[in-house]
């Protein structure tokens, strides 16, 4: 693509940024779409955030994405925090706008958008969850699951403070509980789910696996891992082997990308097998 005086820039400020998928992923959109803009892998170290930030807007970049380690920061940065991103307690997609920074999360949207498109029979105000994990990637996975109607929500982690300090944070404001369980009884857990959701790191390539016994959890349950490299989890495995409906994590990266794009470049992107494929083989 050929780049006229206006074409429209944004990006993703990441440090390091070199592993990030997203300058391949809206580039492929924006291939797709003809649209006259670009998108940036932009390596900018933590103590030089704001600086970089005010910089890209005074350039006149559209916005940008934000990643580890600074979802934190942008959250301070940001003149406006939309209600969401302030209840996760970060901030992933920057809109610049007459002047203003607009911080959002997309991460609830990308779960929730992945789960929605690939297994459409879950009922979210019936069911009860199970979540594994409480890191970063956990805060924006739970507040979805609340927004999307669900009550009934358990979630176990190895560090069992840190469960504790989220279901608090979470549940501020919000109907229904998170109940806190130790991550010894995991296996337990899972009678009556109809939700099964992966938020460790365990599983990822070059982590160990998840060791879990799934016999408790009903055939019916839809199983998920935001892991997405591999693919097919130790975990997912476990679960088809068994029976249980599976859905992979990279549908979750695909669909938070789509509320930036469309602040940024104004137009719709669609997440499709295609798309999945392109993804893959980068
Ligand atoms: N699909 C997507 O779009 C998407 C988006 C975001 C993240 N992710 C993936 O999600 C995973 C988690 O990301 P994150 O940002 O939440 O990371 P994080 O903040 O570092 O949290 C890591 C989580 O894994 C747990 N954990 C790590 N090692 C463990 C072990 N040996 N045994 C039991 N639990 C263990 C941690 O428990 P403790 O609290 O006890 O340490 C914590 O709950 C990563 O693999 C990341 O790539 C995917």
């Amino acid at each position: 693509m050929i780049l006229s005086g206006k074409a429209r820039l944004a990006g993703v400020v990441g440090w390091p940024v070199s592993h990030s998928k997203s300058p391949q992923l809206h580039g492929y959109w924006l291939e797709q779409l003809g649209i006259d803009g670009a998108y940036l892998p932009l390596a900018v170290e933590p103590e030089s955030f704001d600086l970089a930030l005010t910089g890209l807007m005074a350039a006149g970049f559209q916005g940008v994405n934000v990643t580890v380690p600074h979802k934190e920061a942008a959250l301070q940065f940001c003149d406006e925090v939309d209600p969401l991103a302030r209840r996760i307690g970060a901030v992933n997609t920057i809109v610049f706008r007459e002047g203003k920074a607009i911080g959002s999360n997309s991460d609830a949207f990308g779960f929730i958008e992945n789960l929605r498109q690939n297994a459409p029979g879950l009922n979210f105000s019936l069911a009860k969850a199970v979540v594994l994990g409480a890191g970063g990637a956990a805060r924006g996975v739970i507040a979805a699951l609340q927004d999307a109607g669900l009550r009934d929500i358990v979630l176990l982690n190895r560090t069992r403070s840190r469960a504790e300090a989220l279901a608090e944070d979470l549940c501020k404001d919000q109907t229904g509980t998170i109940r806190v369980l130790d991550w010894e009884e995991r296996n337990s857990a899972l009678e009556s789910a109809d939700l099964l959701v992966n938020t460790t790191s365990l599983g990822m390539a070059g982590q160990p696996a998840l060791e879990l016994d799934l016999s408790a959890l009903p055939q019916s349950a839809v199983v998920t891992d935001i892991v997405y490299a591999p693919l097919i989890t130790p975990l997912l495995a476990l679960a088809q082997k068994q029976g249980n409906p599976v859905v992979d994590g990279l549908g979750m990266l695909l669909h938070q990308a789509r509320p930036g794009f469309e602040a940024w470049f104004g137009a719709k992107p669609v997440v499709n097998e295609e798309l999945r494929k392109f993804v893959l083989a980068i």
